[in-house]
């Protein structure tokens, strides 16, 4: 069966199957008048911006932006290549695929076959691995790094011996030209075909169905090339590829976060000192390709670079290439790494709960950019001030319109001391005023949620994560800063002294209050340096439940009610004391308490009292 699929015979079967019917047997959908809301399977959300609409026959994530039509989501979902998708289509709408004449366009038979051979000579290599006499001096290499040998199974390490037929006699039965095309072998000037792996530990490269369709080989020594990769096959496109994004999606039921690095080594060490969500470039740049794939899978990328010269540039260069794809809900981080260290060495030396601890701690992307266009400048002088202006407008540019951009227009101007409206004149671009009303419904997210502190177990100095309660104040504060001074004077003070200390609701009050003027987007650029910060940025993007008006009585009736909670909580403290025969003090502290009590029961009337009664007592 080769030979072009006809267009009309793909667009007929568009018409015949339902969009809904496929992306339902595979994401759980609710229905929202015409349309259908579910969470995305193309990037990790919690929140539903996946939306499939039966009219259009197309599907659209507000978030990822993921989008297209049945057989675009079968392809990314299932991870299938064109023609396979079609063939897949048709089955269901139960017709055979019709073939022109001619030449196909995709040689799928051909690359079938192909990641059969790629998944023998996986086999074979790992097999030699095992039995090989010479593989000896390759155990013990990878045992002298600190590989275990279940690591090596986990990424099915292998070993190609010295031989140059060694593979091609194994798989006697596929023929030289094949093994050509699947670079295996090589063929010389002369028409000899040999191996050309040899005498090199194998790492497999996987896709994202976990088929093997390349192979990177290690010499043992300090030889040169040090790797050898597979070359270029119509199954293996290495500006594509990313080493370990298989084994992490296999590893992490839900990736959050995915940690780009440099190696094959890195990655491996790392998974098996408990980071298993690495992924490497196969030695080429970063590209954005590279990115839009990754944050396909995780919501969150944080470059690890060398902390050397080429470390730096290496990571100014990603950022470049990054900003324009960093649309809402995308977050970026950098995080550079001692002189002469990488993972593979940190992995071993240093252990999970430090190496999580530096991931933990790596910079948010806007504040590495300021961090490097400030390099050099001195912001207490005005042509300083000028330059970053002009060093960052370009880059802010190239952010699409979202709240990274507002933030980093924000940063601007606080390090500038240029007015906002003049910045984004000179960028030429629009100010974004009030983005909060968003069309598809579903409230913030309240389950309690470890992503934002997953990375650093062991850190004593964090915040206070928000209870449920102070999270959903919290949202709600974040969009709209202005409600803190509608409160009443003691609510208001009971959030100012009465929250714990350390706790991030408790933080943004207190800047609130020094600063009654701060919007959304300066509010959270003002508090970039938080450990939760992209918590705060989630509670602040999260999509309103409830129109203004119910959203501010809401605010007022829940921190009314942290306070209650609070004051509850005190007084039966205080009657415990007073029981075991407390002081005066304990005494005057327990009729305060009650007489701010009666005051406000007074004057909230009959209605009030029986409200709060009841609430006191289900404490
Ligand atoms: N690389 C390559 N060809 C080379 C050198 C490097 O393709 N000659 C690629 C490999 O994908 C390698 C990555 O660049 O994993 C990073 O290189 P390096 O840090 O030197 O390799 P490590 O994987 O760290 O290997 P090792 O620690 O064994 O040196
Ligand atoms: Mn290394």
């Amino acid at each position: 069966m080769s030979g072009r699929i006809p267009q009309s015979f793909i667009n007929d079967l568009l018409e015949r199957v339902d969009i809904l019917e496929v992306v339902d047997a595979r994401v759980k959908l609710k229905r929202t008048g015409k349309n259908y809301v579910g969470l995305c399977p193309f990037h990790n959300e919690k929140t539903g911006s996946f939306s499939v609409s039966p009219d259009k026959q197309f599907y659209y994530c507000f978030s990822c932006k993921a989008s297209g039509t049945v057989l675009t989501f079968l392809m990314e979902y299932e991870g299938l290549d064109f023609v396979t998708a079609v063939e897949s289509l048709a089955s269901i709408a139960g017709v055979a695929v019709p073939r022109e004449a001619g030449k196909a366009p995709h040689a799928d038979k051909g690359e079938q076959n192909l990641y059969q051979v790629m998944e023998r000579a996986a086999l074979y290599y790992q097999q030699m691995l095992k039995n090989h006499e010479e593989a000896v001096n390759a155990v013990d290499y990878l045992k002298n790094r600190g590989l275990t040998g279940l690591s090596a199974r986990d990424f099915g390490m292998g070993f190609a011996p010295s031989g140059w037929s060694g593979l091609s006699s194994a798989l006697k039965d596929v023929g030289e030209a094949d093994l050509v095309s699947a670079g295996l072998a090589v063929k010389s000037e002369k028409g000899r075909v040999y191996d050309r792996f040899r005498n090199r530990i194998m790492f497999p490269i996987r896709d994202l169905r976990g088929r093997v369709v390349a192979f990177g080989g290690r010499v043992l020594a300090d030889e040169q090339p040090k790797y050898m990769n597979s070359p270029e096959t119509p199954i293996f496109h290495k500006s594509r590829e990313l080493y370990g994004l298989y084994e992490a999606r296999r590893a992490v039921r839900r990736l959050d976060s995915l940690l780009l690095v440099e190696g094959y080594m890195d990655v491996i060490a790392l998974a098996q000192h408990g980071v298993p969500n690495a992924v490497a470039t196969l030695g080429t740049a970063t590209s954005e390709e590279h990115l839009t794939k990754l944050y396909r899978y995780a919501s969150e990328v944080v470059c690890c670079f060398d902390g050397d010269k080429p470390g730096r540039d290496a990571a100014w260069k990603t950022l470049e290439l990054a900003l324009p794809v960093l649309s809402e809900g995308r977050q970026l981080k950098f995080m550079f790494l001692p002189e002469g260290d990488d993972p593979d060495s940190l992995a071993h030396k240093e252990g999970k709960d430090h190496f999580q601890h530096r991931v933990a701690e790596a910079m948010p992307c806007i504040e590495y950019m300021f961090r490097r266009l400030t390099e050099q400048l001195d912001l207490d002088l005005i042509d300083d001030r000028a330059r970053l202006g002009e060093r960052a407008i370009p880059y802010i540019k190239l952010v699409p319109e979202g709240l990274l951009r507002q933030l980093m227009m924000n940063r601007l101007s606080m390090l500038t001391l240029l007015p906002q409206d003049a910045l984004y004149a000179s960028a030429g671009i629009a100010t974004q005023t009030n983005r909060q009303s968003s069309s598809h419904e579903s409230g913030p997210d309240m389950r309690a949620d470890n992503r934002y502190e997953a990375n650093n177990p062991t850190d004593a100095s964090q915040k206070t994560r928000p209870s449920r309660i102070s999270k959903y104040l919290l949202g709600i504060l974040l969009k709209h800063p202005e409600y803190l001074g509608a409160l009443d004077d003691e609510v208001r003070t009971y959030l100012l002294n009465g929250l714990p200390e350390d706790s991030l609701f408790r933080t943004v009050v207190h800047l609130l209050d020094s600063h009654p003027d701060l919007d959304t987007a300066t509010l959270l650029a003002a508090l970039s340096g938080e450990r939760y910060h992209a918590l705060l940025v989630e509670l602040a993007q999260a999509p309103a439940v409830l129109d203004e008006k119910g959203l501010k009585a809401d605010f007022l009736a829940g921190a009314e009610k942290l306070r209650k909670g609070a004051d509850n909580a005190r007084r039966k403290l205080l009657i415990q004391e007073i029981k075991k025969g407390g002081s005066a003090d304990h005494l005057a502290a327990f009729w305060a308490l009650k007489q701010g009590k009666m005051a406000r029961d007074a004057d909230e009337g009959p209605q009030g009292r029986k409200g709060e009664t009841e609430q006191a007592e289900g404490e």
